[in-house]
């Protein structure tokens, strides 16, 4: 009976776990400009979703910023234009009303994080992610999926 118990403990307890990883979420970042996630899932039960971006280079945010823009995939354009149009002195920010949520620009060694609700976002919904440094979307991008 008691061994019956801590199996039964056990179970719950990695659910927990593995519930808790489903909402918060670490992103690296590079040198060799590249996200190590294409795919992005979460719970749509999160309350609240942490992503934690990592630049683990050495170059500096003006020659190798990242940051991680998480949008309606349908903007895209209109994100990377609005980016641009930023510019470096606003670290390629793109227009708030284009975008659900973003982390701030870093360069290497530094790390950055965001906390968001999935509220107005749809489980099956077309999200992506990317960073907005020119040049650096067509291969710092993934999909984020609500599931
Ligand atoms: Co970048």
């Amino acid at each position: 009976m008691l061994r019956y118990s801590f199996v039964v403990l056990c179970a719950s307890f990695s659910a927990q776990l593995a519930y808790a990883e489903n909402c918060k979420i670490d992103v690296k970042s590079d040198d060799k400009m590249q996200f190590d996630k294409k795919e992005i899932q979460v719970d749509a039960t999160c309350k609240q979703v942490e992503v934690k971006l990592t630049h683990t280079g050495k170059f500096n945010k003006s020659i190798m910023g990242h940051n991680w823009v998480l949008f309606e995939t349908k903007n895209k354009a209109d994100v990377l234009k609005t980016a641009e149009k930023a510019g470096p002195s606003k670290d390629y920010a793109p227009d708030k009303s284009k975008i659900i949520v973003e982390t701030k620009l870093i360069g290497g060694g530094e790390t950055t994080s965001v906390s968001f609700s999935l509220k107005g976002m749809k489980a099956g919904g077309d999200y992506t992610f990317i960073c907005t440094m020119p040049g650096h979307g067509g291969m710092m991008i993934g999909k984020f999926i609500v599931k």
